[in-house]
């Protein structure tokens, strides 16, 4: 019987490279979005996991599915890019909720399936914005360090009933979260959107190059697989030196 995982934000970006990776791994995968891809991959399902019913439904639905759940990968994501002052107080509590309660949310209700597993694994997609900060994202900032501090809590409390948590902090993925963010970082940092990859967003980076949603999909596959198994707690971080310095 095929392993099975629920993957949220799986119609675009990260999530849906994470999805065809698994489901070409051999994994059953409930693709779960707010506005899900019809061509797959993986099993779509709608839900808006800012809602404490949204993420009830995506761990039932994946239960009544499948029969089981092995994994959990928490990647639903949006950013917003304000300066503090003006900075909008309900994306302030919509980015809370999604990259923050929702990684709590689904694992507090998957948590006897994975308990049940004998080899549960969450790995929640953070960024290197949870190690780090950089200005105008308080919102998404402040919930990517909170997630870290999840996973450290779940990976203590997993340990004695064999389910295991850990994060993936990338630098700059090429997703559509980042090409519309060019934009709106032109406008706070007043210079033109040509600059805005070379002199914003890679600035902090060693290496000056985004990941492939592809290649963050290799690192979920890592941690997921045998290679992983002593890997809970602890961020994987894929930063192109970000936090050398
Ligand atoms: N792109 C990057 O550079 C980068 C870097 C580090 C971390 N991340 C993280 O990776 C994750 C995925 O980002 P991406 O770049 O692939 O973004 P994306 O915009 O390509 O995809 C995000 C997906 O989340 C879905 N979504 C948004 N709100 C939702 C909601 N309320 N309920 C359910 N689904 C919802 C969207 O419909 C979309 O399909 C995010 O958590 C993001 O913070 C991205």
């Amino acid at each position: 019987m095929a392993e099975a995982a629920l993957v949220t934000g799986a119609a675009s970006g990260i999530g849906r490279a994470i999805a065809e990776r698994l489901v070409a791994d051999g994994w059953d995968v409930l693709a779960v979005d707010i506005a899900p891809a019809e061509d797959g991959p993986g099993d779509p399902l709608v839900a808006d996991l800012t809602t404490r019913e949204g993420n009830r439904g995506a761990v039932d639905a994946a239960l009544a599915r499948f029969g089981r759940l092995d994994a959990v990968i928490p990647n639903a994501g949006f950013q917003h890019v304000s300066p503090v002052e003006s900075f909008d107080e309900d994306r302030w509590d919509a980015l809370l909720a999604l990259l923050l309660t929702s990684p709590f949310l689904l694992s507090r209700y998957a948590w006897p399936a994975l308990r049940d597993s004998g080899n549960g694994r969450i790995v929640v997609v953070a960024s290197v914005h949870g190690l780090v900060a950089s200005p105008f994202k308080a919102g998404y900032v402040s919930a990517k360090h909170g997630v870290m501090g999840l996973v450290k809590t779940l990976a203590l409390e997993g340990a004695a009933v064999g389910i295991r948590a850990s994060a993936v902090c990338p630098g700059y993925v090429r997703t559509p979260l980042v090409e519309e963010q060019i934009a709106d970082q032109a406008r706070a940092h007043g210079m033109p959107e040509e600059r805005v990859l070379e002199d914003v967003l890679l600035a902090p980076q060693a290496l000056k190059r985004m990941l492939e949603p592809a290649e963050v999909a290799d690192a979920v596959a890592y941690l997921l697989g045998p290679g992983g198994v002593l890997h809970t707690g602890a961020p994987l971080v894929l930063d192109g030196g970000w936090t050398a310095r």
